[in-house]
């Protein structure tokens, strides 16, 4: 018999919690909450607390959010800064939006972060930042990156928009570096119903930065300091999220659950890698990639057996057309440059049915056979 089994289920999710979610959005739009507003004053507060930080600067989405850092971090044109060679594009074009240069680094083999031992090779005296992504929920390699950091001085942007409550040696991410990032996309761990995002740091002068290059570069209507861009959160999400919030932990322990399923039953399968975690860090699962041999047709067989896979990201970085004039070169990316033909995202989401992850592990069995 075949199971349809979707890569996510969002309307499941808003069934659960329907009751709440329609009161609030009935009440945002009695109120006419649209922007700023109580419940988006509670959810910064919220989201401050729960990551554990000082500020909480709500703005449109995750890529502003990153945008914005950077320009309250005082980016300068040409500044060159640090990322990953295999992430979302939004971490290397807010680089470039923000007048900077990006420099690609390579990812470790196993855990796809930005490899600490390739940093400093990139680090010149135009560096003046490192952007590491939690891919996929499982944090980089926070103390080494931290340390280089301090080394030579370099300020660090964490983009945390797969990886709410994932933690490093303990300690939760999004409070390693100067500030951090978070996408509050649909899809991700913590999903809006439309685009947003946020920017947390311990830091008074950049949330305030921050706030203000958000908001028209001014903290009070009409009162322009600068000039900014116009990315805000608005009423309806934040209340969205306010009712989501609470229930983020356990719908990132189902996460674990799911990917424990998952990579028990997977990992003595020939041509076929689990993912790594490394030690003492938590990931929380936004996205199970495997390491497939065959993955193209893997992939076709799943979707043939009603299994929707995706692959996160087919193309790294340096090597997307919108890289091309770099000329940038595969030998100097190695690990980026072999995931990106191996990889493939299978189902995971907090209600997913223990039927349907087994169904998901019988059909991998099957392939090949
Ligand atoms: C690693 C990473 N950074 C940044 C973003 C940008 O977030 P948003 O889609 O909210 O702009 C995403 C979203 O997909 C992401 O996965």
């Amino acid at each position: 018999m075949t199971l349809k089994v979707s890569f996510n289920d969002l309307k499941k999710q808003y069934l659960d919690l329907k009751k709440e979610i329609d009161f609030v959005i009935k009440d945002t739009i009695k109120n006419s909450f649209f922007i700023r507003g109580p419940y988006v004053e509670k959810f910064e507060q919220d989201f401050a607390k729960i990551i554990g930080v000082n500020h909480c600067v709500s703005v449109g989405n995750g890529t502003d959010a990153l945008y914005i850092a950077m320009k309250a971090m005082g980016l300068q044109t040409g500044d060159e800064v640090i990322v990953p060679a295999h992430s979302w594009i939004s971490t290397s074009e807010t680089v470039t939006q923000a007048s900077g240069k990006v420099i690609f680094c390579d990812t470790d083999k196993d855990t796809f972060t930005i490899d600490p031992k390739h940093i400093e090779k990139n680090i010149t005296s135009r560096t003046v930042g490192i952007i590491p992504v939690h891919l996929y929920g499982q944090p980089a390699d926070m103390e080494s990156i931290i340390k280089i950091a301090k080394k030579h001085n370099l300020w660090v942007i964490e983009d945390c928009a797969q990886a709410h409550l994932a933690n490093y040696k303990g300690k939760i991410v999004g409070t390693f570096g100067d500030a951090a990032t978070f996408s509050f996309y649909p899809g991700k761990n913590l999903g809006a119903m439309g685009d947003a995002g946020a920017i947390v740091t311990n830091n008074i002068k950049i949330a305030d930065k921050a706030a203000m290059y958000a908001r028209h570069g001014g903290l009070k209507k009409g009162d322009h300091q600068i000039e900014g861009i116009n990315s805000r959160m608005d009423g309806i999400q934040a209340a969205i999220l306010s009712v989501k919030l609470p229930y983020l932990l356990r719908w990132t322990n189902k996460r674990q659950k799911v990917a424990e399923i998952y990579s028990n039953q997977l990992k003595e399968i020939k041509d076929l890698k689990v993912p790594k975690v490394a030690i003492g860090r938590k990931h929380v699962w936004h996205l199970y990639v495997i390491k497939h041999d065959d993955r193209d047709e893997l992939a076709k067989y799943l979707l043939n057996n009603g299994i929707q896979t995706a692959i996160n990201y087919p193309i790294a970085l340096p090597f997307l057309p919108a890289y091309k004039k770099y000329k940038l070169r595969a030998e100097d990316f190695p690990n980026a440059y072999l995931n990106q033909s191996q990889i493939i995202s299978l189902p995971i989401y907090p209600e997913m049915e223990k039927k349907k992850v087994n169904y998901v592990v019988n059909k991998i069995r099957e392939f090949k056979k």
